[in-house]
């Protein structure tokens, strides 16, 4: 691996084969989410949906103090913050209808991420309304146009997540098409636009998907099934995949990445979290919610409606005697951010 010296990875031997793989979710899957995912044992991270309009119209900026790169919108909002340790394993999904736009926000990242993503997946309405996410599905030409555009333009890897359609046929014919547009892997949500998560996973589609093609397939839609690591390989025999991707059971408590008997205890999740979102500057907001999704029911308890409450990533802290911790990274920063601005005046 050569760490160029914009902080960039400049290894383009990522694959799909035998990798367990967080999976692409909004607010969930950013910075510290994916850095404790791979720390515990995921092979593979995958940022939130980007919408690509949103992507274009960012500054890319290097945060030394941080030691990140940010992707930066007119309104000082951090639309995407990565770092040199994840970007040999980092896919970016994009969210897009236009080939061409798609084309300008992956040229526009390409060095800081292992491959891109195409949501073809998401049935949210803001979503389906632009003509993106499962709204691709059947735009047969559409979504070739968009992938075949990426695959001939970006240097790196291009894959696709999709959900399956309600018949078997259309769906084959589909992936068949999308195998045909040059993508590396393809991830497969079993269950169609309108199923919610309480239907079944339709595992059978996946098995017959991943016998259809030569690409890697990724498996997901399992976290019904996935409550331990086990579950992980059994998930995978049961569908035929080449890779597992999970999202609601590594939301929960992303130890399920790591290769031991149990989970490890929520409180340990959190800490190692929470140390994550202050050394990475996370904002407290996105912060917040991840956690309230690991308590889960527990938000009903006085330690979780002080953390609805709480504004700072400080008082995030304290509840989980983390103050000194946020204290002392704030301290060193600022003492590294005075050096550096002296060492320029020399
Ligand atoms: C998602 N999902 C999702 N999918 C996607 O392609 N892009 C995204 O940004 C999101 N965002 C998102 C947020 C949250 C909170 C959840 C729970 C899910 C769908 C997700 O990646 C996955 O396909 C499904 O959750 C099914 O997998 P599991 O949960 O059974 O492992």
């Amino acid at each position: 691996v050569d760490h160029a010296s914009n902080g960039s990875t400049r290894d383009d031997t990522i694959d799909f084969v035998g990798k367990t793989i967080l999976a692409p979710m909004v607010r969930t899957s950013t910075l510290p989410m994916r850095l404790l995912s791979l720390r515990l044992g995921a092979d593979i991270v995958y940022t939130e949906e980007i919408i690509d309009y949103k992507l274009i119209r960012c500054q890319r900026v290097v945060n030394h103090l941080l030691g990140t790169v940010d992707y930066i919108d007119d309104n000082a909002v951090v639309v995407f913050r990565t770092c040199p340790q994840e970007s040999s394993r980092l896919v970016l999904q994009l969210g897009t209808n236009d080939s061409q736009r798609a084309l300008r926000a992956a040229q526009m990242v390409v060095r800081d991420v292992a491959a891109i993503d195409v949501n073809m997946g998401c049935p949210k309405a803001f979503s389906v309304k632009g003509g993106m996410g499962s709204a691709l599905l059947t735009q047969p030409d559409k979504v070739v146009d968009i992938l075949q555009t990426l695959v001939r333009g970006v240097a790196k890897p291009i894959t696709c997540k999709i959900r399956v359609l309600p018949s078997l046929e259309d769906t084959i014919r589909l992936v068949r098409r999308i195998e045909s547009a040059g993508v590396r892997a393809l991830a497969v949500h079993g269950r169609t636009q309108s199923e919610r998560p309480k239907d079944p996973n339709r595992n059978d589609y996946i098995r017959a998907i991943a016998a259809a093609v030569d690409i890697p397939v990724i498996g997901n839609g399992g976290s019904d099934e996935i409550q331990t690591y086990a579950d992980i390989e059994r998930f995978r025999q049961r569908t035929g995949c080449s890779s597992v991707m999970i999202a609601r059971s590594a939301q929960k408590n992303c130890s399920i990445f790591a290769d031991r008997e149990g989970l490890l205890a929520m409180d340990d999740v959190i800490r190692q979290y929470l140390e994550l979102c202050v050394d990475y500057d996370n904002h407290v907001m996105n912060t917040k919610y991840v956690i309230q999704q690991m308590l889960g029911p527990l938000q009903e308890t006085p330690r979780g409606r002080e953390l609805l409450a709480a504004q700072t990533l400080r008082t995030i802290c304290r509840l989980w005697e983390l103050n000194h911790y946020c204290d002392q990274t704030r301290i060193k920063r600022e003492l590294t951010s005075k050096t550096s601005i002296e060492n320029q005046n020399i």
